[in-house]
């Protein structure tokens, strides 16, 4: 897969498959799977590091998942989030960051918002990086937006989101997510623009979905949103899994003869 490919879908009414991934040896399986794009999510602070929202993720931390992401995934085309105002600075540190992304592995980096970004986001493509969108809920505002909620509910803030999605196209931008947006206007969007849509909470009238890992395999505890699919009770085996080995240990059932060297 690699960038000319991902726009042809679209083209071809092919839905693009995204999924977060943070580490090497889940990458490793991934690599193996049907998945279109790893993306290296800012959500690995919350996710992985159990921090509250995504502003503690920095480039350090960015880096060093995407370093293992590549290692393990590398027929994947792989996008990095540029984390919280890392690219809000002066051009130069921006840059940097992307640099730092894009010698760790990536093919593209991901940002969010439109406003007060455009240059910056002109200055990457011009660069010869590719640039991913994000809009609707863009968990980097969380403070600004009061929370994790639903965005492009009236009809001023639907009008701004479809002005925002236009101008990422015309900025360069080769793919845009949409974030908790109400599906019919995640569906004009996608009629209206020519790059893929990839939507999460944003109903299936999109180019594709993408979901974050943990949460599709059922390892994110009790987090489960209404537009969440969990396709595996991920934390339910583990328990089950390691309560064996546990019990195995103790009744001395582990290891067996089979299992113990001469
Ligand atoms: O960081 C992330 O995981 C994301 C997806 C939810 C789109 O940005």
């Amino acid at each position: 897969m690699n960038i000319l490919e991902l726009s042809a879908r679209k083209q071809a009414g092919e839905k693009l498959v995204v999924l977060t991934c943070y580490d090497y040896s889940s990458a490793a399986i991934l690599n193996r799977t049907d998945v279109d794009i790893l993306l290296v999510g800012d959500s690995v602070a919350m996710v992985v590091h159990g921090e509250e929202s995504t502003l503690p993720a920095d480039i350090e931390m960015m880096v060093l998942h995407t370093r293992m992401v590549a290692r393990g995934a590398p027929d994947k085309f792989i996008v990095s989030d540029l984390p919280f105002m890392s690219y809000r600075g002066d051009r130069q540190t921006s840059i940097d960051a992307v640099a730092e992304l894009m010698r760790a592995g990536s093919h593209a980096v991901k940002l969010e918002g439109i406003a007060g970004n455009k240059k910056i986001i002109r200055r990457i493509v011009q660069s010869g990086v590719p640039v991913m969108a994000h809009l609707g809920l863009t968990p980097q505002s969380v403070n600004a937006l009061g929370g994790f909620k639903v965005q492009g509910r009236d009809e001023a803030a639907r009008k701004q989101l479809l002005k925002e999605s236009l101008q990422a196209e015309q900025l360069g931008c080769f793919a845009l997510v949409l974030e908790c947006v109400p599906s019919d206007l995640a569906a004009e969007i996608s009629q209206r623009l020519k790059i893929p849509i990839i939507g999460i909470g944003a109903g299936a009238a999109v180019d594709g979905q993408v979901l974050v890992f943990h949460d599709l395999l059922g390892l994110a505890g009790d987090f489960k949103p209404k537009f969440l699919r969990r396709y595996l009770n991920g934390g339910e085996l583990i328990t089950n899994a390691v309560n064996a080995y546990a019990s195995d240990t103790r009744s001395g059932a582990f290891p067996s003869r089979q299992e113990a060297y001469d």
